[in-house]
């Protein structure tokens, strides 16, 4: 299976953050709380290296939350700020002024000395497709975004939402491309659908989900498709069957559908119905 599908405009992407990065005192870097690893591309450090950065990991409520506890604490240690978010429904926003201030305390100490009074923080939120970036920033300056939309002849180009008078937001997400440093991140951004489903092989994909759930998550996955155990362990195939079975997931003359049911199953997951699930554990991640 090709996990590459991205298209080749990541030099200009790359160059436009450049230009919108040196605007900024902030970066604000979402990632998925499910993959916190595959869903970051490392040139943001690069590109990010002299300005403060605040990881949101988000989605966090798809993710397990005794992961997220762990990939905040992993965060840290790198020397960042870092909050779980659900942009979705606003949950842990109310923490970012705050963690904002404290980020770009020593920004805020330096105008002070030089005698610059109420420059606002200036802060672009950036992260790979689908991690969350409009959500949030709809969530997040949803009313300011309405004020200044609304407003006859607007100037084109960028435009800045002001928050409040300590923060200002750059309207448009930085957009960055996954970094696809080996076969497993370019699975793991498969199972969370951050690839076109139409290039890839769901029941292949369902098999190597199937295959770390029963090693990481085996009693609630058992649980869910009704599955008893009997001694010997299933495997993913035979456990697709099973859920072929329980789905009721057939073709014309009762021969199972694998990719009914592979689709089903992968879809379960993205939306969290087959609980709080992350797909990349520190060690396991780190070893990706
Ligand atoms: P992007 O700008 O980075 O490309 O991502 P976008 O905001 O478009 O979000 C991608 C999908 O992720 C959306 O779902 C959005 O609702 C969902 N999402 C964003 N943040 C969260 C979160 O914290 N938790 C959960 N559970 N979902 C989140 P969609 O299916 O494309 O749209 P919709 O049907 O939800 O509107």
């Amino acid at each position: 299976m090709n996990y590459q599908w991205y298209p080749g405009h990541m030099t200009k992407a790359k160059r436009m953050m450049q230009e919108n990065i040196s605007l900024i005192d902030l970066v604000i870097e979402l990632v998925d709380a499910r993959v916190p690893l595959a869903s970051r591309n490392p040139d943001i450090d690069e590109l990010g290296k002299n300005k403060a950065r605040l990881i949101l990991l988000n989605k966090s409520d798809l993710a397990d939350p005794k992961e997220n506890k762990l990939w905040m604490t992993y965060f840290k240690d790198m020397g960042f700020h870092v909050l779980e978010v659900n942009a979705k429904t606003g949950q842990g926003l109310r923490a970012i002024q705050p963690k904002v201030q404290e980020a770009c305390k020593e920004k805020i100490e330096r105008d002070r000395k030089r005698g610059i009074k109420n420059r606002p923080v200036r802060a672009i939120v950036v992260g790979i497709p689908n991690v969350g970036k409009s959500t949030f920033i709809n969530s997040f300056a949803g009313k300011a975004c309405a004020k200044t939309g609304n407003k006859p002849g607007v100037t084109k180009g960028k435009q800045w939402i002001r928050l409040n008078k300590e923060l200002e937001l750059l309207d448009t997400p930085g957009i960055l491309w996954p970094k696809f440093e080996s076969e497993e991140v370019g699975k793991r951004l498969a199972m969370i659908g951050s690839m076109n489903d139409e290039i890839l092989q769901m029941t292949e994909l369902a098999t190597e989900l199937l295959t770390y759930l029963l090693e990481n998550y085996r009693e609630p996955l058992l649980e869910r498709y009704q599955i008893e155990e009997s001694g010997q362990t299933p495997d993913a195939v035979t456990m697709l069957g099973a859920i072929c079975e329980n789905r009721k997931c057939y073709k014309k003359g009762q021969e199972p559908d694998y990719e009914k049911a592979a689709a089903l199953l992968v879809d379960d997951f993205r939306s969290g119905r087959r609980g709080r699930i992350t797909l990349e554990t520190i060690q396991g991640g780190e070893e990706a």
